[in-house]
């Protein structure tokens, strides 16, 4: 039987199915005693190749990964300290810690730079985030949280808000809620953030209901998921553009007493600003609990990642492999 290398790249890849089994399994990890979980990673090495500054992701990496009994190794700045900065491409690299690990976890500024270097290598590869364009994992974590939040992913009038035009988690989330059925998606942006209309078709077409607005206060109500995004100053050009699109939408008390009291607010991090910490307390505010389950989510994608043969729990049955 010929095994496939099972990149995780684009959250186009999942279905509903393997999402649903996913989630299960993330659930039975974030139960279970550290010390009662099977080392099923023991042996294996994952490599964190960080292009980009991160907390939660690479370390959430890390720490699942460590979890299930593997070892990592870790190029943390890697634009700065592996051979990048002397001009070395994504591809050679690749090939190159192809030959010392059995995993790879890349983030980088470029969109498509992390595809190009899963093209190039046998083992696999995912992606934590290539430049404006997908951050896959984050979007599963997301759906995982609404899941366990709302108790389902069917039926949830949901908001994005913020940078819908260089945020990836928030285009990621946007095309994985195309496998839930019966969502109404408010797209909530300041002029200069609006998510892109080629992808809002991409989403229409895909069957869900998507309705663009600038008035967050009076949709407030009707939502069962507020997703809140930082606005990605560092892909802005033009710093006017960058600050005409600060401050536009803050998720404060006033706006929390218009939310339903069973609604949640979820927000990828780091804040800066646009979600006042003054709602930390509420219990709606679900962005900690969020962040958290970075690691259970992670290690159940890792368990899927290694596992030797395409027949399993989390098969790929039915799974449109990217
Ligand atoms: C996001 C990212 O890097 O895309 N953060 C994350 O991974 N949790 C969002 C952001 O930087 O605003």
């Amino acid at each position: 039987m010929r095994l496939e290398t099972k990149h995780v790249l684009s959250v186009a890849q999942f279905d509903r199915r393997f999402l649903l089994a996913l989630f299960d399994r993330a659930d039975e990890f974030a139960a279970l005693p550290p010390r009662e979980i099977a080392p099923v990673a023991r042996g294996a090495i994952m490599a964190t190749l960080f292009y980009e500054p991160s907390t939660r992701t690479r370390l959430s990496f890390e720490a699942a990964m460590t979890r299930l009994g593997g070892s990592v190794i870790s190029a943390e700045y890697a634009a700065s300290t592996s051979s990048a900065a002397k001009g070395e491409s994504i591809e050679d690299t690749a090939r190159v810690v192809a030959g010392y690990a059995d995993l790879v976890v890349i983030r980088h500024p470029v969109a498509g730079s992390v595809a190009r270097a899963a093209s190039v290598v046998d083992i696999p590869v995912i992606n934590a985030g290539d430049g404006a364009n997908e951050h896959p994992t984050q979007a599963l974590i997301d759906l995982y949280t609404i899941w366990r939040e709302c108790g389902r992913i069917d039926g949830l009038t949901i908001a994005l808000v913020g940078d819908l035009r260089f945020g990836r988690a928030a285009r990621s989330l946007a095309r994985l809620l195309t496998q839930t059925v019966g969502t109404k998606l408010y797209l909530v942006a300041p002029p200069v953030t609006r998510m892109d209309a080629l992808l809002v078709e991409e989403l229409r077409s895909a069957g869900l209901q998507v309705e663009e607005t600038g008035d967050l206060e009076a949709i407030a109500p009707e939502l069962d998921v507020l997703y809140q995004t930082r606005i990605q100053r560092e892909r802005f050009s033009d710093p006017e553009e960058y600050a005409a699109a600060c401050g536009r939408f803050v998720i404060d008390e006033r706006l929390m007493q218009a939310l339903a009291r069973h609604a949640i607010v979820l927000h990828p991090l780091p804040r800066v600003g646009e979600i006042d910490p003054a709602i930390d307390s509420d219990p709606r505010a679900a962005y900690f609990r969020q962040a958290r389950n970075g690691v259970p989510l992670r290690m159940a994608l890792i368990e899927w990642v290694l596992a030797p043969h395409p027949v399993g729990m989390l098969s790929t049955n039915g799974h449109r492999h990217a």
